[in-house]
C-alpha cells in the first residue's frame, strides 16, 4: 500500500466540547488513498521547536465520493492543542496512512466494539467498514462523564449502543468491563481502543469468553515508518514496531 507526504486541506475545525475537535481534510485534486481501518497519520505541528515531531492520530472515517476524510483529536499538550487552532483553508501536511489495520470479520460473526476516550477515534473508520460489509457490531463506549460523550449518535446508526460513565452521569455507572450487557452476551471477534488499563480489562473478559480480540496500541512514537524503534512492543514474536507491524495487535500476540 502506498504512503503519501501531503498537504492536505482543512475544509472544517469543529469543537466538539473542551477536550475534542474534530479536522475535516480534503485530498483537493489529487485522490485520497485506500486507507483502513485502525491505520493513522503522521501530523505535521507547525509553529514550535517542542513540537518538531509529527503526531499519530487516527484514521477517524474517510469518505472516498467527497474525497475528504476526518481525525478525531484529544487535546493533550502542545500539539494537539497546536492543530486545534487550525482554520478553513489551512494546510495540514501528514504522512499516511501508516501502520497496520483491524481483520474484517467473516460474515455472520458476531462483533463487539469497545472504545474509551480518544479510543473511540479508529472505532468510527471501523463500524462504518463493518457496517458496509453487512455486519451490524454491538459498540460499548466508556467515557469520564455525560459532558465527554462524544459522537454517539453517529455510533446509533451502526448498532446497539451501550455507555458506562465513571460517574454514572449516563449509562452504567463504572468501566466498560463492568456493562451488564456483557453478562448475557459472548461475541466471536472484539475490537478495542482506549487506555491501556481499558484494553487489558477487555482483553481479559475476551480470553475468559474465548473471543477473537484486536486491540489498537497508542505507544509513543516518533518516526512512524519502523526507524527510531522508540515504540517496541514486546510480543510473543519478538520486539515488533508498534507503528509498522501494528498499531492493531491480536491480543493472543502480546505478554498481557
Ligand atoms: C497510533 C496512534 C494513534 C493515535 N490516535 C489518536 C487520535 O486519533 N486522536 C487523539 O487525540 N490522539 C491519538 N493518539 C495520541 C496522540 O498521538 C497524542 O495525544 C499526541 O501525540 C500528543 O501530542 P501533544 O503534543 O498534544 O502532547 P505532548 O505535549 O506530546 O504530550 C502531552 C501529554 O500526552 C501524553 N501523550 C503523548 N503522546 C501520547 C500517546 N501516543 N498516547 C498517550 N498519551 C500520549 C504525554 O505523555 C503527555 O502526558 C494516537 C497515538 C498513537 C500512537
Ligand atoms: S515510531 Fe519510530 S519505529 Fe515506530
Amino acid at each position: 500500500m502506498s504512503r503519501l507526504i501531503a498537504d492536505l486541506k482543512v475544509i472544517r475545525n469543529k469543537k466538539l466540547n473542551n477536550d475534542f475537535f474534530l479536522l475535516e481534510l480534503s485530498g483537493g485534486d489529487h485522490k485520497l488513498p485506500e486507507m483502513k481501518p485502525g491505520q493513522f497519520v503522521q501530523a505535521k505541528v507547525e509553529g514550535s521547536p517542542e513540537t518538531f515531531l509529527r503526531r499519530p492520530l487516527s484514521i477517524h472515517d474517510v469518505d472516498y465520493g467527497a474525497n475528504t476524510f476526518m481525525l478525531l483529536v484529544q487535546l493533550a499538550g502542545k500539539g494537539t492543542r497546536q492543530l486545534s487552532t487550525l482554520k478553513n483553508g489551512d494546510l495540514l501536511n501528514l504522512v499516511f496512512p501508516l501502520g497496520n489495520s483491524f481483520s474484517m470479520p467473516a460474515q455472520g460473526e458476531k462483533i463487539l466494539l469497545v472504545g474509551g476516550g480518544c479510543g473511540i477515534a479508529p472505532l468510527l473508520f471501523l463500524a462504518n467498514t463493518l457496517k458496509k460489509n453487512g455486519h451490524v457490531p454491538d459498540i460499548l463506549l466508556g467515557f469520564r462523564n455525560k459532558d465527554r460523550i462524544i459522537e454517539y449518535e453517529h455510533y446509533l446508526k451502526i448498532g446497539k449502543v451501550f455507555v458506562t460513565t465513571d460517574d454514572g452521569s449516563v449509562g452504567e455507572k463504572g468501566f466498560v468491563t463492568n456493562h451488564s450487557m456483557l453478562i448475557n452476551n459472548s461475541y466471536r471477534r472484539i475490537f478495542c481502543c482506549g487506555p491501556e488499563s481499558m484494553m487489558r480489562a477487555v482483553a481479559a473478559w475476551a480470553k475468559e469468553n474465548d473471543s477473537i480480540c484486536e486491540v489498537s496500541l497508542e505507544n509513543l512514537m516518533a518516526c512512524g515508518i519502523g526507524a527510531c524503534l522508540c515504540c517496541v512492543v514486546d510480543t510473543v514474536k519478538g520486539h515488533q514496531c508498534s507503528c509498522i507491524d501494528g498499531p492493531v495487535f491480536n491480543i493472543k500476540d502480546l505478554k498481557w
